[in-house]
């Protein structure tokens, strides 16, 4: 059985690696290499998977909460994503690597019985990501 939760954070970023040239870099990102950044209010949905225990849950919502709060949330939540997120050093801020340092961040100090299922992110009403968790 899968339970999701949806958590909200604000966060800014530009995409832009130093791999390719200014020009390049704008060709392949378009307005998102516009140089001082932009926002998102990005909706992040974590999903775990197990078997209802003898409280007839499959995770205490409580210490999911907790868990996401402590390792995601407080360190991306109105941050630069360029520059104020470790998991992400040495990528280029897009939502997929943002899912994987989200991935990692949990797994961190996952400490649930339920397994971590899933990371999806929407980064707009248009773009919504999603990492099936190993
Ligand atoms: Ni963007």
């Amino acid at each position: 059985m899968r339970l999701t939760r949806r958590y909200h954070f604000a966060a800014s970023h530009r995409l832009n690696t130093d791999a390719l040239s200014p020009q390049e870099n704008a060709r392949l990102y378009g307005k998102c290499n516009n140089p001082y950044g932009h926002g998102h209010d990005y909706l992040l949905d974590i999903t775990v998977e197990g078997t209802p225990d003898a409280s007839g849950q499959i995770v205490n919502r409580e210490a999911l909460d907790w868990i996401v709060q402590a390792q995601v949330l407080e360190r991306v939540d109105h941050r630069n994503l360029n520059v104020d997120v470790p998991a992400l050093a040495g990528c280029v801020a897009t939502t997929e690597n943002l899912a994987f340092a989200v991935e990692s961040m949990l797994h961190e100090r996952w400490t649930l019985p339920a397994r971590l299922a899933r990371v999806r992110i929407s980064e707009t009403a248009r773009n919504t990501f999603e990492l099936e968790t190993k």
